[in-house]
């Protein structure tokens, strides 16, 4: 496995020619506090969330994990997964995409998906360690994306090393911003700006609802027939209203 030294003007990021999951290679260096986040060219056994595959082809994309130590508790840890996803979005954008999220933390452009976050948090002595794993698509594989998976790709000729070091600095930076004692809130309004247009159509399993916002613990907010309901785990289909897909 070959690994480059750390770029000098950035974070310390590992930078693996390839390996199974760059949220393994992050979780393994997460005692050295010199380690900031471990990149990779490509993975062999990339994960994604609720147990799926993250196909991590060479060239195609970026893959990174950030190694993150917050100052505040293990309540809050539901900013992080946001936080990444926001500064995914919101770089994404400059670089020239209408890239918008979708709860929790994925990063969408024109209804498909562009990037993907993987946050495994855990708690240490009331402390919360986690590692954020990030998948950006930069470029589309020579065989396309199977046609289940309704994936794009930024299609930059940009260097995923480059790219990956641009988004941890991004997130370290905002993170610092962050209140210790309400990130989420703080976040939220970013988050808010970018993410669903008010009233879109979701559901989650039987219920069904329109988007009124996030609560203070990153959940989002349904409002059903039966009254106003947070979801704060799993998946939700999402229809956008109207305004959001004349946007795209
Ligand atoms: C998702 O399912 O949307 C999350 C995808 C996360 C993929 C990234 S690629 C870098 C890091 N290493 C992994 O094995 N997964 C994450």
């Amino acid at each position: 496995m070959d690994r480059a030294p750390p770029l000098s003007d950035a974070p310390a990021l590992v930078w693996l020619d390839a390996c199974g999951s760059t949220n393994d290679e992050a979780w393994a260096r997460m005692g050295d506090p010199r380690v900031l986040g471990v990149g990779a060219d490509a993975q062999f056994d990339g994960r994604g969330r609720r147990g799926r595959v993250w196909r991590s082809p060479r060239g195609c994309g970026v893959y990174l994990s950030l190694v993150v130590r917050p100052r505040f508790g293990p309540e809050q840890a539901g900013a992080l997964p946001l936080l990444a996803g926001l500064c995914v979005a919101e770089r994404a954008r400059l670089m020239g995409v209408n890239a918008r999220l979708k709860w929790p933390n994925d990063v969408l452009v024109g209804g498909l998906k562009l990037a993907g976050v993987l946050c495994e948090a855990r708690a240490e002595a009331g402390r919360c360690v986690a590692v954020i794993g990030i998948g950006l698509n930069l470029r589309t594989p020579p065989e396309g994306y199977p046609p289940e998976v309704l994936a794009t790709a930024l299609g930059t000729s940009a260097p995923a090393r480059e790219v990956a070091t641009q988004l941890a600095a991004d997130f370290f930076e905002a993170l610092s911003a962050l209140p210790d004692d309400a990130p989420i809130c703080a976040l939220r309004p970013r988050w808010q700006a970018l993410g669903p247009p008010l009233g879109a159509v979701m559901r989650q399993g039987d219920v069904v609802g329109t988007y009124a916002g996030l609560d203070d613990a990153g959940g989002l907010l349904l409002d059903t027939p039966s009254g106003r309901v947070a979801l704060h785990a799993g998946e939700v289909e999402q229809h956008n209203a109207p305004a959001q897909a004349r946007d795209e």
